[in-house]
């Protein structure tokens, strides 16, 4: 990025001037408890190039909610969690789109849009639940089990989706299941949401052996000792956590589930057991709350900065396509999962 960066540089003005201060002043007003002024100094003329930028190439920024605070409060125009994304990118107007998440996500918005651009700012945003499993393990399973439909988590392939009867995602996973009209689903390829939502059903549920890098480290120890340092902080977590985990906790739910749990408990003190930009996103729209640090970095989140955002409207890359034939498979996996979520709208900056 050095070579890109210099490039940038000259194209455009990326002095932190009494100008920008002022332009970017309300933005830092958000999030300046979350970082300090001698970064902000780096980010806000990224900032303000960004957003003119996508006005004038008629583009959209929509972002994950583990995607850090400059992007998140910065410069994304949606945010929300990967079915809000999702739903959001139906109804885009623009030609462009922006994907500040990770790679299946980007894959997921081209499929909705197949006519529109989308850009990942760096492609190398993988995830390791989508790269556990691939479309001839799904076949096998298949086999192995037939009649039985399956339930595809969004963080996956396109390929993957193509061979699957319909999508979910965390924040709709038990309600996917529960509509099927089966005793016994498939549910792929995460492990623990599989296991975290057959807790919730009456249903038998076969699984996979994927599993959230991010999310499967955290042990019910950790929260043990989470509860002996802060006696008074009620602890959430994602349920791509183990089981053990999410009993521990007091609340489980999808990214923005959990960020509106926080909105509407308002804990004196709270720890998000899941990606560490959550806290920082969240706490800029919740005075009040003091959140505690018990969290990982998503690596593949953390490749998405405003230097290789602004690039990427720049040079018109990294452009996501799907092979037609898969996309038209697996867009119906993910429009079947749509029907199930039309109330759940990403939050509009
Ligand atoms: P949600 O935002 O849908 O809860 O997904 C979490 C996640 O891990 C995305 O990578
Ligand atoms: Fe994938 Fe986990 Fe990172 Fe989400 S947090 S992108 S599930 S590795």
């Amino acid at each position: 990025m050095d070579e890109a960066r210099a490039i940038l540089s000259k194209e455009y003005d990326l002095k932190f001037t009494k100008a920008v201060e002022k332009e970017t002043a309300d933005i830092y007003e958000h999030v300046k408890d979350r970082i300090p002024e001698i970064e902000w100094q780096f980010y806000a003329p990224l900032i303000r190039e960004i957003n003119r930028l996508k006005r004038e190439k008629d583009a959209v920024i929509l972002a994950h909610n583990y995607q850090t605070p400059q992007i998140f409060h910065g410069v994304a125009d949606f945010v929300g969690d990967s079915l809000q994304l999702a739903i959001e990118a139906t109804k885009v107007q623009q030609q462009t789109i922006i994907q500040c998440g990770v790679h299946f996500m980007a894959e997921t918005s081209k499929l909705l849009n197949p006519e529109k651009t989308v850009l990942i700012p760096d492609s190398r945003a993988g995830c390791s639940l989508a790269s556990s499993i691939t479309p001839e393990d799904v076949m096998a399973m298949r086999a192995q089990y037939p009649g039985v439909p399956v339930v595809t988590y969004v963080n996956t392939s396109a390929a993957v989706k193509a061979v699957t009867d319909i999508c979910c995602t965390s924040s709709n996973a038990l309600d996917i299941v529960e509509g099927l009209d089966s005793d016994t689903v498939m549910m792929i390829p995460d492990q623990y949401l599989a296991q975290n939502t057959a807790k919730k059903t009456k249903k038998k549920i076969i699984t996979w052996a994927g599993a959230c890098e991010v999310h499967e480290t955290f042990t019910a120890k950790d929260i043990e000792e989470l509860r002996q340092a802060y006696p008074t902080a009620k602890i959430i977590a994602h349920p791509e956590c183990p089981t053990e985990v999410i009993d521990a906790c007091d609340f489980s739910g999808s990214t923005s589930g959990m960020i509106n749990w926080v909105k509407t408990e308002r804990p004196a003190n709270v720890v998000m057991v899941t990606e560490c930009s959550m806290s920082d996103n969240v706490a800029a729209e919740t005075p009040g709350v003091q959140f505690l640090k018990g969290c990982n970095i998503c690596p593949h989140m953390k490749r998405i900065n405003l230097e290789n955002v602004l690039w990427s409207l720049h040079t018109g890359t990294e452009e996501v396509t799907v092979d037609p034939e898969i996309a038209e498979k697996a867009r119906g996996a993910v429009e079947r999962m749509i029907n199930f979520g039309k109330d759940k709208q990403a939050t509009k900056k």
